[in-house]
C-alpha cells in the first residue's frame, strides 16, 4: 500500500514528530511511506465558498500547498493521521487540512484505510476521547476501515514521549497493518 501520514503538530521534532517516526520505522518494512508534515506546508483553512463544487477540475480559490497534499492523497491507499491534543481537538494546522476535503476532488482519492496517532500533556483518561469519537464518526461516514489507534498521555515537552511505551505501540502498529 501506498502509506500517506499526515503529521500535525507545527513543533518540529516534537512528540507528534517521534511518534510518527517509530510508526514509518515499523510500517516501512512493508509498505510505502510519505509523511507531510504541517510545519513543511501552509495549509488555509476552508472558506466554505463551495467554488470547488463548480470549478474545472475541482481547484479550490486558495492556492496554497494544499495542490499538493490533493495529489498526495490521490496516490494515498491509507492516510494516517497524527496530532497533538489541543483543546481537546486535533491541531488546527490538521484540521484545516481535513476541513479541505470538504471538496469533491476526494471522490478520486482512493484511501481505504486510517490510522490515528495521538499525544498531549495530560494524563486524564478522557484526554482523547472527543477526537476519537469525531474519528469514528467521520470514518463510519467514508465506509473507511480502522487500523487503529495509538495515544500518548503526559508527554507535554519536546522529547518526552521517549520515555512512554507509545513508541513501541506506534512501531508496532506500523508493523502489523
Ligand atoms: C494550543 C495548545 C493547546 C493544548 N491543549 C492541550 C489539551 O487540551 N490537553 C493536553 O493534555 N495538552 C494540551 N496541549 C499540550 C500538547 O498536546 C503537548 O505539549 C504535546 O506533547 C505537543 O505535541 P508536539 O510535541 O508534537 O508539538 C496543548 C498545547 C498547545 C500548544
Amino acid at each position: 500500500m501506498n502509506i500517506l501520514i499526515l503529521s500535525g503538530s507545527p513543533r518540529k521534532h516534537g512528540n507528534t514528530d517521534l511518534m510518527v517516526e517509530a510508526f514509518v520505522k515499523g510500517i516501512s518494512e512493508h509498505h510505502n511511506v510519505e509523511v507531510v508534515s504541517v510545519h513543511d506546508n501552509k495549509v488555509a483553512p476552508c472558506i466554505g465558498c463551495n467554488a470547488c463544487f463548480k470549478s474545472e477540475n475541482n481547484t479550490c480559490v486558495q492556492k496554497d500547498d494544499m495542490i499538493g497534499i490533493y495529489e498526495k492523497m490521490k496516490q494515498a491507499d491509507m492516510l494516517v493521521i497524527a496530532s497533538p491534543v489541543y483543546f481537546y481537538g486535533l491541531s488546527a494546522q490538521v484540521k484545516a487540512v481535513i476541513d479541505r476535503c470538504h471538496n469533491p476532488i476526494r471522490d478520486t482519492f482512493n484511501i481505504k484505510k486510517t490510522a490515528l496517532l495521538l499525544v498531549g500533556a495530560s494524563t486524564l483518561p478522557e484526554l482523547f476521547d472527543s477526537i476519537i469519537t469525531q474519528y469514528k464518526l467521520c470514518i463510519n461516514f467514508f465506509h473507511l476501515d480502522d487500523a487503529g489507534c495509538v495515544v500518548a498521555r503526559g508527554v507535554k515537552d519536546k522529547g518526552n514521549i521517549k520515555n512512554t511505551k507509545s513508541l513501541k505501540e506506534a512501531y508496532e502498529l506500523g508493523r502489523f497493518v
